[in-house]
């Protein structure tokens, strides 16, 4: 597969802050690869970079195997971008909002018309064409921002945290609307720090904190990075600490919390946990409900390359 994106030691700095640090990565064509990383990690500003948008201090960018640079308009015209603030006419209803950025890169009417309906079926605002933005609630102007930004049928679109305070039924309707887009060919670049939205939707994943790669692969190779290979929780009332310390021998056991009535175990590698967990307890008398087995989360993996939680840096 060919690179759509190709970003080698970039840096960009604000005064003393480096807002990027030394970034390399690629995108291959009709990926949809995560940009994930907590506030303030450089996300978007990796972004406005890619875009030409901002002046950086070091690096190269290449976009369609070309030197990106902000007179290539050849190129910019193939690039849809869906900015992390919403940005529409409030004086123009959804429909000629759309048709106003669309008309941006397509002339001919015809086909404008046609490229419209298609980007309004794709994120569902079918039943919302005449309504001004300030009819329309968060989700819904969330969608139209991405109609605008993608209606043109760009080969190469960024999607700057598009679902950040949306409801649940606008979020569906948004990552099912990304899925097509990828389907259709699109090479998608989407930044979060939603970790379910990567796993649900990205090929590959890059991980950022305060401008750094700190890794990058398929949420499968992400997750074999983590030294944690099972997580065991199971609701217990009452536990005695010495049943916990005396779990805390049992084969590949690395961690132990207890809170709230749920007991979770984490394991190093290694087979037969759960049932080797479960005679123990039957062995000791203990009653347990709700027992589960998961394999490490990306959150996991984060948190032991960072030493925080994504969510709530
Ligand atoms: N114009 C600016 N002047 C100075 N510092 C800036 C500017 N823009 C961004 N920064 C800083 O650069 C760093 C990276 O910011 P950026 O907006 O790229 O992060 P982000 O990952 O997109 O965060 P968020 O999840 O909040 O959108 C932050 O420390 C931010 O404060
Ligand atoms: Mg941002």
């Amino acid at each position: 597969m060919k690179n759509c994106i190709e970003v080698k030691n970039l840096t960009k700095e604000y005064k003393s802050l480096k807002a990027i640090d030394d970034l390399s990565f690629e995108v291959k064509e009709g990926e949809i690869v995560g940009l994930l990383g907590p506030n303030g990690s450089g996300k978007t500003t990796t972004i406005n970079c890619i875009l030409s948008l901002l002046n950086f201090g070091k690096g190269t960018i290449k976009i369609f195997g070309t030197k990106m640079s902000p007179n290539a308009y050849d190129i910019k015209k193939e690039i849809g971008v869906v900015f992390q603030d919403v940005a529409v006419f409030e004086e123009l209803n959804v429909y000629d909002n759309i048709d106003y950025f669309c008309g941006l890169y397509i002339k001919d009417k015809k086909v404008r018309k046609k490229y419209i309906e298609d980007a309004i079926k794709l994120i569902g605002l079918e039943d919302f064409k005449k309504f001004y933005p300030k009819q329309l609630s968060g989700g819904l102007l969330r969608r139209l921002n991405i109609a605008c930004g993608i209606a043109h049928k760009p080969k190469l679109i960024f999607l700057d945290e598009p679902t950040v305070a949306v409801d649940p039924q606008s979020r569906n309707n948004i990552l099912e609307g990304i899925k097509t887009l990828r389907e259709l060919g699109a090479t998608i670049v989407y930044t979060t720090h939603y970790m379910e939205e990567v796993e649900i939707l990205c090929d590959r994943v890059i991980i950022l904190d305060k401008g750094k790669l700190l890794a990058s692969g398929t949420t499968d190779e992400l997750k074999a990075l983590a030294n944690i290979e099972e997580k065991v929780s199971l609701e217990v009332y009452d536990l005695e600490a010495k049943y916990i310390e005396k779990m805390k021998e049992l084969k590949n056991v690395e961690d132990i919390t207890y809170n709230n009535n749920v007991l979770v175990i984490t394991y190093k590698k290694g087979k037969n946990n759960l049932i080797e967990l479960m005679d123990y307890l039957k062995s000791a008398h203990i009653k347990y409900n709700k027992i589960f087995s998961e394999r490490p989360t990306l959150n996991d993996v984060f948190l032991e390359l960072t030493g925080k939680e994504l969510r709530d840096s």
